[in-house]
C-alpha cells in the first residue's frame, strides 16, 4: 500500500509520516508543492521527509502555474471574501491538491494524505478536490484520527522513534504562505479583543515604519491581466514577486479580520498581501473606466459567488468554468494602464487610462458641454419615478 501525503516539513506532517506508516501499514511518499512559500521553508525539506521516513519526496514547482492559471483568473472576477480576505490559502489548495494527486498517479498510489486539522477549512478544500479528480483515491486526514493534540506530544512522538525534527515546542502562530499572501492564526490573536503584536507580520513593513515618501508603481494591464509593471513586461509570477517587493516596504497589503469558516465557527486570521492588493487596486480602476453600469453589478454579483466558491474549495466544478467565462467576458475590455500610490499601509489608483475607457470629460464636465442636453433629464427622471408617483398618488 502506498500513501501520497501533502508534506511542509514542519512538525505536524512530520510526524504523519511515521504514523501512516504504523497506523496504515503502507509506504508514504512525501510531495511537496513550491507554491512561493520561501526559501526558508523548503531548505532541506527533501532530506527532512527522508529522515521521518519517506521513501522517496517530491518537490514541484507550482509558482508560475498557480499565478497564472489560479490567482489570475481569480483576479479577473474581482472577489473578495466576506469584503476583506484576498483567498490566499483558499487559491492554492486546488493546485496544490492537482498536484498531488498526479504523484499519486505517477507512483501507483492508493491513498492521499494532509496535515489539516478537523476544524479548518483546508481539509475541506483538499478533500473536495480529491474527490473531483480522484474519486477512487482513499483519504486519510490523521488529525481527524489520532489523538496527539499538542505540539509537546508531536515531538515526544518523533523522539520516541528518534526521529530528528529541528522545530521548537513554542511556536506561537499557525502560518501559510505562498507567493501571494501568509496567513496568520492562533496566539493572542485567537482574542479579538487583543491587537496583533508587531512579530505576527512577516511579509510587509508597518505602515507605521514604512517611508515617509509615496511611491508610484505603474501596473500595464491587458485582458484583466497584469502584463508589466513599471514598463517591464514579466510573467505573472514575476509580476506578483515584483509588486510584493514594492509594495511590502509601505507596509500595504494587511488585513485583520474575524471571519466565517465553511465548517460552521468563526476565526481571527491576519493576512499580508501586499503585491495582490496592488494588482486588486489597479484591476479595480481599470473597471471604472471600461464598464457600464450594468455590467459592474453583474460583475459585483459574480464576483460574490466566487468568493465562496474559491473559500469553500469548489473549484473543479461546472460552476468555476461558468463564472470564469463570465470574468473572461468582461476581461476583454479591461486593458490599460494604472499608476498606484503606495503610502503607509494604502494603495491608491491615482491614474488611470484605458483604449476601452468609456469616461469622456465631455459628457462628464460640470462646464459648458454640447453632448448633454439637461431638459432632457426631466423626462427622463419622470419615467423612471413612475412607478412611485403613481403609487403615491393612490394613497
Ligand atoms: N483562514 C484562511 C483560509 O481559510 C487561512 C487558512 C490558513 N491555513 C493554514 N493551514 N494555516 O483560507
Ligand atoms: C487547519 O485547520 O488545518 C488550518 C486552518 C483552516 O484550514 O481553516
Amino acid at each position: 500500500k502506498k500513501v501520497v501525503l501533502a508534506y511542509s516539513g514542519g512538525l505536524d506532517t512530520s510526524a504523519i509520516v511515521p504514523w501512516l506508516k504504523e497506523n496504515y501499514d503502507c509506504e508514504v511518499v512525501a510531495f511537496v508543492a513550491d507554491v512561493g512559500q520561501g526559501a526558508e521553508e523548503l531548505e532541506g525539506v527533501e532530506e527532512k521527509a527522508i529522515d521521518s521516513g519517506a521513501s522517496e519526496c517530491y518537490v514541484v514547482d507550482l509558482k508560475e502555474q498557480m499565478v497564472a492559471e489560479y490567482i489570475y483568473p481569480t483576479l479577473k472576477t474581482g472577489c473578495v471574501y466576506e469584503g476583506t480576505y484576498l483567498l490566499g490559502t483558499s487559491m492554492a489548495r486546488p493546485i496544490i491538491a492537482k498536484a498531488q494527486v498526479e504523484i499519486a498517479r505517477k507512483v501507483g498510489a492508493d491513498a492521499l494524505s494532509h496535515g489539516c486539522t478537523g476544524k479548518g477549512n483546508d481539509q475541506v478544500r483538499f478533500e473536495s478536490c480529491f474527490a473531483a479528480l480522484a474519486p477512487d483515491l482513499k483519504v486519510i486526514a490523521p488529525w481527524r484520527e489520532w489523538h496527539l493534540s499538542s505540539r509537546e506530544s508531536l515531538l515526544d512522538y518523533l523522539a520516541q522513534r528518534d526521529i530528528p525534527c529541528a522545530a521548537s515546542a513554542t511556536k506561537i502562530y499557525s502560518r501559510d504562505a505562498n507567493a501571494w499572501h501568509i496567513s496568520h492564526e492562533g496566539g493572542e490573536l485567537e482574542d479579538p479583543w487583543c491587537q496583533p503584536s508587531e512579530q505576527v507580520w512577516t511579509m510587509t513593513q508597518s505602515p507605521e515604519q514604512a517611508p515617509n515618501e509615496a511611491e508610484l508603481v505603474t501596473l500595464t494591464i491587458q485582458r484583466g491581466e497584469v502584463v508589466a509593471v513599471n514598463g517591464e513586461a514579466l510573467s505573472p509570477y514575476q509580476c506578483l514577486v515584483k509588486l510584493n517587493d514594492i509594495a511590502a516596504v509601505h507596509g500595504v497589503g494587511r488585513v485583520d479580520i474575524v471571519e466565517n469558516r465553511l465548517v460552521g465557527m468563526k476565526s481571527r486570521g491576519c493576512y499580508e498581501t501586499p503585491g495582490g492588493t496592488v494588482m486588486m487596486a489597479a484591476l479595480q480602476a481599470i473597471d471604472e473606466l471600461v464598464l457600464d453600469k450594468a455590467s459592474r453589478k453583474w460583475k459585483d454579483t459574480f464576483a460574490l459567488e466566487f468568493a465562496h466558491l474559491v473559500y469553500d474549495g469548489r473549484w473543479f466544478t461546472p460552476l468555476k468554468d461558468s463564472i470564469l467565462g463570465a470574468a473572461n467576458a468582461f476581461a476583454e475590455h479591461a486593458n490599460g494602464e494604472v499608476v498606484v500610490k503606495l503610502y503607509k499601509g494604502q494603495a491608491i489608483a491615482v491614474q488611470k487610462q484605458s483604449e476601452n475607457s468609456l469616461y469622456s470629460e465631455d459628457f462628464a464636465t460640470f462646464g459648458e458641454d454640447d453632448v448633454y442636453d439637461q431638459s432632457h433629464a426631466e423626462g427622463f427622471i419622470r419615467l423612471f419615478s413612475l412607478s412611485s408617483r403613481i403609487a403615491a398618488l393612490k394613497k
